[in-house]
């Protein structure tokens, strides 16, 4: 049996599915290439030297995803695609409504009838809102979030819980990830985000290889130790293999389940800034810049749940985080090939 894996050429996609087939794990992935590119697929295989089967589907197409059923023996999805961009989706909210929040009603539609019911979604440490102090742990009231694309996250979490309310013989895993960064130890698998890049690493790194001119530091009078903003930025492999412990665990035991995925220890701006510097010896030029709407000063994890409970911890440190990033985009200065 196989993990159908949406969205599973994208950034964290792709990772997750190395360390799957890595595991010993079948794959089925689907993806609309919206954000990504099909050469990510040739990476894959050529990084675990095994071939898995692709359809390119979207998940707002009920018959796409049936053929796939018909086609392939699933179990289980892991289910990553979806819109992510905060500022895009306040401008176009009915978009990533439809694309996140319908998308997936159609999938757990499909999944019901043919009977799969095990499903790990990609949540966002976004769904804690503005309100709870850090560490966050997955107890805390969620909602209150500012945004429509962190609407839908916690709008999905909604669902799948009134789901398993309904019906406890699903297996719901519910990811809240936090800052991933990095890449592909090998060079070959990275982030590759179109246009100019909204999160803190990718746009560090487009300043190193010479594409943007500066980093805009969005503020410095935060109420944290150097004033700008602190998160918990955490090694896209380590959340890759997050991905397997969860999968291992709906896959023989039914309920619903929710997990951080981060290190528990937040950086600074600054300190990601010095902390690259250090780790590709390339000076990096920023300027103090207006505080970024909706940003909040300080969010990072209690990662505890999911040692005692998935057995997974984060192993890489930030200097691992920004080595692996750096040689990424050196090695690949426009992303991956069309
Ligand atoms: P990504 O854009 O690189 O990957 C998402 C993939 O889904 C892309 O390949 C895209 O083409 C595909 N996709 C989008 N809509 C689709 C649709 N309707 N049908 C089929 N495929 C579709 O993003 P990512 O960073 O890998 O994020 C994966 C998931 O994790 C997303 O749901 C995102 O919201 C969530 N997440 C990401 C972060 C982050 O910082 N990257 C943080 C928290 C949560
Ligand atoms: C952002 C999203 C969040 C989403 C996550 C992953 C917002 C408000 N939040 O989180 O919903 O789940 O990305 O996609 O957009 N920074 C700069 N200069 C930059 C970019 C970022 O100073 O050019 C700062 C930010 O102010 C923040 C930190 O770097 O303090 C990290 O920012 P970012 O990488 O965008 O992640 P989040 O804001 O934590």
């Amino acid at each position: 049996m196989a993990v159908l894996v949406t969205g599973g050429l994208g950034y964290i996609g792709s990772h997750t599915c190395v360390e799957l087939m890595n595991a010993g794990i079948d794959i089925v992935v689907i993806d609309n290439l919206y954000n990504c590119k099909k050469s990510s697929y040739d990476r894959i295989k050529a990084l675990t030297g095994r071939d898995f089967p692709f359809y390119k589907v979207d998940i707002r197409d009920a018959k796409g995803l049936q053929n796939v059923f018909d086609s392939e023996k699933i179990d289980s999805v892991i289910h990553f695609a979806g819109l992510k961009a905060v500022g895009e989706s306040c401008e176009k909210p009915l978009e990533y409504f439809d694309n996140n929040v319908n998308g997936t009603l159609v999938l757990l539609d499909v999944m019901r009838k043919n009977g799969c019911k095990k499903i790990v979604f990609s949540s966002s440490a976004t769904v804690y809102g503005m309100n709870n102090v850090s560490p966050l742990t997955e107890d805390m009231p969620v909602g209150g979030v500012t945004n429509p694309y962190g609407r839908t996250k916690y709008m999905i979490e909604c669902i799948m819980k009134d789901l398993f309310a309904s019906d406890n013989s699903w297996s719901i895993c519910l990811l809240r990830y936090f800052n991933p960064i990095g890449a592909h130890k090998s060079g070959t698998m990275g982030e590759d985000p179109n246009g100019i890049p909204n999160n803190l690493m990718p746009y560090i790194t487009q300043v190193a290889i010479g594409k943007r001119a500066e980093l805009g530091v969005f503020g410095n009078d935060y109420d944290t130790p150097d004033g700008t903003g602190v998160r918990d930025y955490i090694h896209v492999v380590d959340l890759a293999l997050g991905h397997v412990k969860a999968v291992e665990k709906i896959r023989k035991e039914d309920g619903l389940f929710i997990y951080n995925l981060g290190t528990g220890t937040g950086y600074s701006v600054l300190d990601v800034v010095k902390a690259f510097e250090k780790a590709s010896g390339v000076k990096i030029p920023y300027s103090i810049k207006p505080r970024r709407p909706g940003d909040i000063a300080t969010c990072y994890s209690d990662p505890s749940k999911a040692l005692k409970e998935l057995g997974w911890k984060a192993e890489r440190g930030i200097e691992e985080m920004c080595e692996d990033s750096w040689r990424w985009q050196s090695k690949n200065p426009d992303g991956y090939p069309d």
